[in-house]
């Protein structure tokens, strides 16, 4: 049994090239004692994936050199081997990477059920990017009824689900995307006061004519010169949750930083970043309320998916030029 693998072999300057990865049929070894096998149904892609390739400090370490290319995954066991914590046929979601099949002891993968909701859910709104949203918005962000919060990368996997638990959680919410398409989107099918295309409206005089009162939370996804403008219009005690710089993220030279950051101190405001698997221990729980929004209708989920492990690097850079809508998964195998 062959497993294609894309594998890591060259950490990128700016933008991944196409020797940054190599996609290799390699031989499925056979299982140790405790081992299972799985087979991948879909893989997530992420914008984190291009921060892993750096050979930098950060909350985990970087992908190594000649490893699978790292990813969150969801699959089937297929092959069992006297683990007794799995059976034939689960389903099973954890961090298997860009590859068919994953060999594990079992240690960090979690059993869902797909009769609740389909397998791409589980790796985007009830998986990693909806906690990021739960816990970013409510825990970092602490929102409360009749805030203004403005979230940046708004059609987003992280961003659609941040501006609609505000809204549920009874927030004036104003999203940042780019392209009318994608801010009609998220206007007039999740249910956003506004929006703001920054590919098309000075960001300044937008956040002007938008939220004239100023913002109480500011989610940022995307870092750079959006960062900068949103701290210009903090309201007093505001609170601005750093969850991440896609727009900086392939720089060469050093990141961004925003110049305009001492309205924190005028405002008496706070920045504070955040990282999801920090709250690992309450993904449950979040998970039960999102879907039961869900099922309540109040929280919609968008997952854009793209078929074959060797269409891998065209689908990655999507995340980046922005070409998709919602959370971008990679299809594997059919359900
Ligand atoms: N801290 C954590 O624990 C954590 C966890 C998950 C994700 N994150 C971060 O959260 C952010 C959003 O992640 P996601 O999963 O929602 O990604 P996503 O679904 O790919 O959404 C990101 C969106 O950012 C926009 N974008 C790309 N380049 C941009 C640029 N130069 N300027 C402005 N917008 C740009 C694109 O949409 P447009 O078409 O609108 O430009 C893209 O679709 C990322 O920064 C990610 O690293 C952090």
């Amino acid at each position: 049994m062959n497993n294609k693998q894309i594998i890591f072999k060259k950490r990128p300057s700016g933008v991944p090239q196409s020797d940054t990865w190599q996609l290799e049929n390699n031989e499925v070894p056979e299982l140790e004692e405790g081992e299972i096998l799985i087979q991948h149904h879909y893989i997530s892609l992420d914008p984190a994936m291009r921060g892993w390739m750096n050979d930098t400090k950060s909350y985990i370490p970087p992908i190594a050199i000649d490893d699978v290319m790292r990813a969150g995954s969801i699959g089937k066991v297929i092959k069992n081997n006297g683990n007794p914590k799995f059976e034939i046929g689960d389903v099973v979601t954890s961090w298997g990477g860009v590859q068919q099949y994953a060999i594990t002891n079992g240690d960090g993968w979690y059993k869902v059920d797909t009769r609740l909701a389909p397998m791409p859910m589980y790796i985007g709104t009830l998986g990693m990017p909806g906690m990021t949203a739960y816990f970013g918005i409510t825990e970092v962000g602490k929102i409360k009824e009749g805030d203004i919060v403005l979230v940046s990368g708004a059609a987003g996997a992280v961003g659609s689900i941040v501006g609609q638990i505000a809204k549920i959680k009874g927030c004036k919410v104003i999203g940042i995307a780019g392209g009318k398409e994608k801010c009609d989107y998220v206007v007039n099918e999740l249910g956003f006061d506004d929006a703001i295309d920054y590919k098309s409206e000075n960001i300044y005089s937008a956040l002007k004519e938008k939220c004239p009162k100023g913002i109480d939370v500011y989610f940022d996804n995307v870092g750079g010169l959006i960062l900068n403008a949103a701290l210009s219009k903090l309201r007093m005690h505001a609170r601005v949750v750093i969850c991440g710089a896609i727009s900086q993220y392939n720089n060469k030279s050093k990141i961004d930083g925003p110049s305009n950051y001492l309205s924190l101190l005028v405002t008496r405001s706070t920045m504070q970043g955040m990282v999801v698997m920090d709250y690992a221990k309450d993904y449950g729980k979040a998970a039960m309320q999102m879907g039961k929004w869900m099922q309540e209708g109040k929280l919609k989920s968008r997952e854009d998916i793209y078929e074959g492990i060797e269409n891998f690097q065209e689908t990655y850079h999507r995340l980046f030029s922005g070409d998709k809508n919602g959370k971008l998964v990679l299809k594997v195998i059919e359900d």
